[in-house]
């Protein structure tokens, strides 16, 4: 069965009434996730504090092939709880077991088979 894509809840992130409790970019943990989910989360929780201009601890989160290097310490830090700093709001349970998940599975690129 084909999966279906997760209905992203992006534009709840911007509404000051919703808890950031609630707050999740993917509304369920998809079954076999692929980049295009997974930008959605770095974007979310990650970019700010690693791009390509600004780097920090020497990871460039902008780019699939940048993670994808990088991908076993980020697994490691989001696992512990380090990542994102505690400065940050915490990540989704959803959108933390996505991204676990997605290293997990072996990190594919974006699903382009549509
Ligand atoms: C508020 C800023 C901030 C956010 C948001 C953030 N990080 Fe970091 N990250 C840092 C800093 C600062 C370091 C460097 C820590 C150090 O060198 O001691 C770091 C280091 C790292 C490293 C490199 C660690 C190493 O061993 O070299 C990885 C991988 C990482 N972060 C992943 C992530 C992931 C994945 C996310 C999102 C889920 C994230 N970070 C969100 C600030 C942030």
């Amino acid at each position: 069965m084909r999966w279906l894509l997760p209905v992203v809840l992006l534009g709840l992130t911007a509404c000051p009434g919703f808890g950031s409790e609630n707050t999740s970019v993917l509304a369920e943990v998809p079954e076999r996730p692929t980049y295009r989910e997974i930008a959605q989360i770095t974007a979310n929780y990650c970019i700010r504090c690693h791009n390509r201009s600004n780097p920090q601890g020497e990871f460039d989160g902008d780019t699939y092939e940048t993670l994808f290097e990088r991908r076993i310490d980020a697994r490691d830090l989001v696992d512990a709880g380090i990542m994102p700093p505690l400065t940050d709001p915490p990540m989704s349970p959803v959108d933390r077991e996505s991204f676990l998940k997605w290293v997990e599975i072996g990190a594919p690129p974006a699903d382009t088979s549509e």
